[in-house]
């Protein structure tokens, strides 16, 4: 139950696999709130917002620019990395965005470690992560003591003994150096996209620490010695907005393990991972785009081309067929008249503009799935729903069949009968899907702003998504900018 005369918290979090405009509708709500948080993740996030004064994406810090009084607050349970903090805060800076005055971190936040990335170079491929260090520091966290060796060292360590702190992490270092094996250091040259002849460890060793000494030091500026800063916030008034990084369905329990990320991301997770007692929680905001996308490896039932969109994209770790290969060599218009569906996937990728935002690898693409749509938003008790990238569904009138499709029911392969998502991976590999057809709309929706003027065809969709998910839809976005919202009108 809420406290009376105190304030509350939202939580925000994504319905699919990433990437579904959250920071977009961040922005958008942040006016109304006092501190923006994020409760997991690190670096591996890429939030873009598009301004009138430009394009920014955030990796750690909150989303909240359109809000310069909010203050930004990281919660425990997410892992920094340093020297990419302090580079976006000098990046905003830069920008005239304050964050000096107004960031906060928790002390029980970890840090990721120099040994955290060169694992993850190592053995992330097979997963396709964003070779952030992120499931080696996650699992450090866990793991905790390694004989003598602390391999969990939090910014409080830091902010109370910070020599202490850097003799573990280079113990850490020194020890995972030791004990790579020789298909190790091929990894490594791999993802580095060097030779092996030409990787110096010694050298890498020195400018990992060099790096992370310096701006370690500079972090711990941020870190608030009150444990329960966040909640005395709250308690004196402050309305809370809880930033989710990653989505749901890359949750670390309840995604496609084993192609998920380490963090928990459903909305539950905002209270552990964000240091303030679920008694303040108000409602539950999901956000999810209608043309779905995923990065990395792992199921994706309604995937445009299935394994060969998968393979494709995954080609070199996502290096291979990016953003400016596919713009020189493919044509999407024609693309979308193909009766491929993987080549079809390739035009809608490329006329949504689905790459990645940090590192321009492509997004593999597919149908909204609505099944998988619905059950994320009651596992997570969505009470409110900003859908995403309306004005990409456009793109299936120059489709030979000129309709959307929207994936509807889940079938075991070669048999009629429909079923539940199941919990296995291996068992959502083999799932077959029951696509809907819906009828498309050819109107450019750019400069739509009320739910009410949007093309009929389109809004009898999104009506029945209301429906199937029990979620009421507040916005639907119409294009990348900031305002290109189309809002519901209230009562
Ligand atoms: P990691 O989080 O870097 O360990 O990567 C694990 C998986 O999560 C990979 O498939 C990544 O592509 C995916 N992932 C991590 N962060 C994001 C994100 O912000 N958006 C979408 N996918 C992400």
């Amino acid at each position: 139950m809420m406290k009376q005369g105190s304030g509350y918290s939202d939580v925000l979090v994504g319905l699919q696999y990433g990437d579904e405009g959250k920071a977009k509708i961040v922005d958008l709500v942040a006016p109304n709130y006092d501190i923006v948080a994020r409760f997991n993740g690190g670096a591996n996030a890429g939030h873009t917002i598009e301004t009138s004064e430009g394009k920014y994406t955030l990796q750690q810090v909150p989303s909240a620019v359109s809000n310069p009084n909010a203050r930004l607050y990281i919660g425990s349970g997410c892992i920094i990395n340093p020297e990419k903090l302090v580079r976006e805060i000098e990046k905003l800076e830069s920008a005239g965005m304050s964050v000096r005055d107004r960031l906060v971190i928790s002390p029980f936040a970890s840090v990721i470690q120099p040994h955290h990335i060169i694992l993850d170079r190592v053995s992330g491929g097979a997963i396709g992560t964003t070779n952030n260090g992120i499931g080696p520091a996650y699992a450090d966290r866990a793991r905790r003591l390694l004989g003598a060796r602390l391999l969990n060292v939090r910014v409080a360590d830091l902010a109370s003994d910070f020599d202490g702190a850097l003799t573990s992490v280079c113990e850490n270092l020194t020890y995972t150096i030791e004990t790579l094996t020789p298909q190790d250091f091929d990894s490594l040259a791999d993802s580095l996209k060097i030779e092996r002849k030409d990787l110096n460890m010694e050298r890498m060793q020195s400018d990992l620490l060099k790096d992370f000494l310096s701006a370690s030091r500079q972090i711990v500026a941020y870190v608030t010695r009150d444990p329960r800063y966040l909640c005395k916030a709250v308690e004196n008034g402050s309305r809370v907005l809880f930033e989710g990084a990653q989505s749901v369905m890359l949750d670390v329990a309840r995604g496609t393990t084993p192609f998920v990320t380490s963090s928990a991301t459903v909305a539950g997770a905002a209270y552990s991972g964000g240091d303030l007692p679920p008694r303040f929680h108000r409602k539950t905001i999901g956000v999810a785009k209608l043309l779905m996308s995923r990065v990395g490896r792992g199921p994706f039932a309604s995937e445009f081309g299935g394994a060969q969109s998968e393979e494709y994209c995954l080609t070199d770790n996502g290096s291979r067929f990016t953003k400016h290969y596919e713009q020189q060599t493919y044509d999407p218009l024609s693309l979308l008249q193909s009766p491929s569906q993987f080549e079809r996937g390739i035009a809608l990728r490329m006329l949504a503009g689905e790459y990645g935002s940090n590192t321009s690898r492509p997004r593999r693409i597919g149908a909204l799935d609505l099944v998988q749509l619905t059950e994320a938003s009651r596992d997570n008790g969505v009470d409110e729903l900003y859908l995403t990238k309306a004005d990409t569904l456009r793109n299936f009138s120059q489709t030979p069949e000129g309709r959307i499709p929207v994936v509807s029911g889940y079938k075991r392969q070669g048999s009629d009968e429909e079923v539940v998502a199941p919990a296995a991976t291996a068992d959502l590999k083999r799932l077959e899907v029951r696509t809907d057809m819906w009828p498309g709309f050819a109107e450019d929706i750019g400069n739509i702003r009320e739910f009410d003027q949007l093309p009929e065809n389109l809004r009898s969709l999104l009506e029945h998504i209301e429906q199937e998910t029990g979620a009421t839809i507040v916005g639907v976005g119409t294009g990348p900018q900031r305002t290109a919202m189309a809002m519901r009108s209230r009562g």
